[in-house]
C-alpha cells in the first residue's frame, strides 16, 4: 500500500498528511507477534463479516480472546511447586507472581473475559479510553488501577489498534505503577498504530491476531470489522 489519501479528513488527526507504512514492512518488527494459528484466522474471517450479529461477535471475541491469551502467555515464568498426586510426591511447578489483565473499555471487555477463562485468577483492571472521533486523541474516563501492584506481568486488551493513541496511552497509565512485564494483546492491528506503538513502547511484547492494511480518513481500520464496541454490545 502506498501513501492513502487523507484529504476529506480534519486536519487535526494524528496520521493526517503523514505517509502511512506498508504493510508488508510491518511484518518483522522487534517484539511484534502476529498469529499464524488456522483456528485463529478461520474465526477472523466469521468476526469481519458484516451479517456476524453481536451475540455470535462477542462469543467470537472471547474465543479470539482465548487463543491470543494462550499464545501471548507462552513465557510466563514458573515457579517450584511441591505437590503430591495420589501416586506420589513430586515437585511440579506453578505460575509465579499474579497476572493482570486491563481492559481498555468498552471494546477490551470481550478479550479480558477470555484471559479469565484461560488463567481464572487474574486480576483485572478496567481502564476507561474513549477516542474522539474528531481528533482521534485518546480520552482517559475510568481508572480502577490498584496504586500498587506485585504483578509479573500485566496485558492491556482491546481489540482494535488504529492510529495507535489508546493502546499508548494505556501503557503509560500502566508503566507508572511499576509492573515488571508488559504486554498489547489485540485482534485486529493497522500498520500505522502498529509502528507508533511499538516505536513509543520498544521494551513490550506486541500479540495480534491479524494486520491490516491501512487507516482511513476517520481512522478506522481497512478492511477491519467496523466498530469493535458496538458491535459486541449492539449500540449501533
Ligand atoms: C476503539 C477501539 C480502541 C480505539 C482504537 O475504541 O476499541 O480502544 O478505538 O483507536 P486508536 O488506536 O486510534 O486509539 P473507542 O474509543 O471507539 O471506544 P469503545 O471501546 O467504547 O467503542
Amino acid at each position: 500500500m502506498t501513501e492513502t489519501s487523507t484529504h476529506s479528513g480534519s486536519p487535526s488527526l494524528p496520521m493526517q498528511g503523514v505517509p502511512q507504512p506498508k504493510r508488508d514492512e510491518m511484518l518483522n518488527l522487534p517484539r511484534v507477534h502476529i498469529s499464524t494459528h488456522p483456528v485463529l484466522a478461520h474465526k477472523m474471517t466469521a468476526l469481519r463479516d458484516k451479517n456476524t450479529q453481536p451475540p455470535e461477535f462477542y462469543r467470537l471475541v472471547k474465543e479470539i480472546g482465548t487463543l491470543l491469551a494462550y499464545e501471548a502467555t507462552i513465557s510466563l515464568a514458573l515457579e517450584p511447586a511441591a505437590i503430591e498426586t495420589p501416586m506420589e510426591p513430586m515437585r511440579s511447578q506453578r505460575l509465579a507472581g499474579g497476572i493482570g489483565v486491563t481492559p481498555i473499555l468498552r471494546a477490551g471487555l470481550g478479550m479480558a473475559e477470555a484471559f479469565r477463562e484461560v488463567i481464572p485468577d487474574v486480576q483485572i483492571w478496567h481502564l476507561g479510553l474513549r477516542r474522539d472521533e474528531d481528533t482521534l486523541q485518546a480520552i482517559e474516563y475510568y481508572n480502577r488501577l490498584p496504586h500498587k501492584s506485585d504483578l509479573q506481568v500485566c496485558y492491556a486488551v482491546d481489540p482494535m489498534l488504529a492510529t495507535g493513541g489508546s493502546a499508548i496511552d494505556a501503557i503509560n497509565i500502566l508503566k507508572r505503577l511499576g509492573i515488571p512485564r508488559l504486554s498489547y494483546v489485540g485482534i485486529i492491528a493497522a500498520p500505522y498504530g502498529l509502528l507508533k506503538l511499538s516505536r513509543t513502547h520498544p521494551d513490550i511484547d506486541i500479540y495480534i491476531a491479524a494486520l491490516d492494511e491501512s487507516l482511513n480518513d476517520r481512522g478506522f481500520i481497512l478492511p477491519g470489522l467496523g466498530d469493535a464496541g458496538d458491535r459486541q454490545f449492539g449500540t449501533f
